[in-house]
């Protein structure tokens, strides 16, 4: 990252920010959810829009087992779904990551354990959401440690956005889960103005900070490096109507 990515906000140090990786931009992301098919090699767990057929989403086309549906959007190396997949077997977990490089060291993990209710898509998450994932199709929806994209002009592409709650409100099923962790507070404040003007979502109380009994025992790699650096974390959670 550049200077110029530096968050005006004095309280969060430069070490803090070079975490939050936003190398590709609109187009590049796009020409990657257009024209790349999964190597092989890591089929089911890891596949793109390419290697399915065209929208909307069927989950019979990624998961062999029919059973309750729940979502992570920017799932980076996967740590969540690993631990979610183990907890909770009789959920699929379908995880949408447009950086191909982590999205494929999530599925390796995924590979490793012979998982059949995880599943990871190569995409942009925004793609997804507008025109694959049906409505009421999912029980939960979780967001965790959102790019930031500090630069005023990069702003818009934020994927918490008034667009990304329309949308998640028209996937969730009614009474499900939107969970949305960060450690940026700034983005955090957003996340809960944007999400209170928005009629169909509910506030619940913030999950608790558990302490860690081991290493893998965190929420995502994030939040790991985060609590490591002794950073705050900011948690909510939303019931849809
Ligand atoms: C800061 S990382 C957090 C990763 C993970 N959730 C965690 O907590 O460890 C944000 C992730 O979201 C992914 N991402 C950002 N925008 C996305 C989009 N539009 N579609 C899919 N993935 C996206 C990035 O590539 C990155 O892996």
């Amino acid at each position: 990252m550049t200077t110029n990515d530096t968050p005006p906000d004095a309280t969060i140090s430069p070490a803090v920010d070079e975490d939050h990786d936003e190398d590709l931009d609109d187009e590049q992301a796009e020409a990657l959810t257009r024209d790349s098919r999964a190597p092989r090699d890591l089929l089911p767990y890891f596949q793109t829009l390419g290697d399915l057929p065209p929208a909307p989403l069927n989950p019979a086309d990624l998961f062999p087992v029919s059973q309750p549906l729940e979502v992570e959007i920017g799932s980076g190396r996967g740590l969540f779904l690993v631990n979610a997949g183990l907890n909770c077997p009789t959920i699929n977990f379908l995880g949408v990551e447009y950086d191909f490089k982590e999205g494929r060291r999530a599925a390796r993990r995924f590979q490793k354990r012979n998982f059949n209710n995880v599943r990871l898509l190569g995409a942009d998450a925004r793609i997804v959401m507008r025109d694959y994932l049906q409505t009421g199709s999912a029980q939960a929806i979780h967001v965790y440690f959102p790019d930031p994209w500090w630069k005023r002009r990069h702003k818009k592409r934020r994927i918490y956005s008034e667009e990304f709650l329309v949308q998640a409100a028209r996937i969730l099923h009614p009474q499900g889960l939107l969970h949305a962790w960060t450690d940026v507070e700034e983005y955090f404040q957003v996340m809960l103005a944007l999400t209170a003007k928005n009629p169909e979502f509910i506030p619940l109380p913030a999950p608790a900070e558990r302490s860690a009994t081991h290493d893998m025992d965190y929420h995502t790699s994030f939040e790991r490096k985060k609590r490591k650096l002794g950073l705050p974390i900011y948690r909510a959670r939303w019931q849809r109507r």
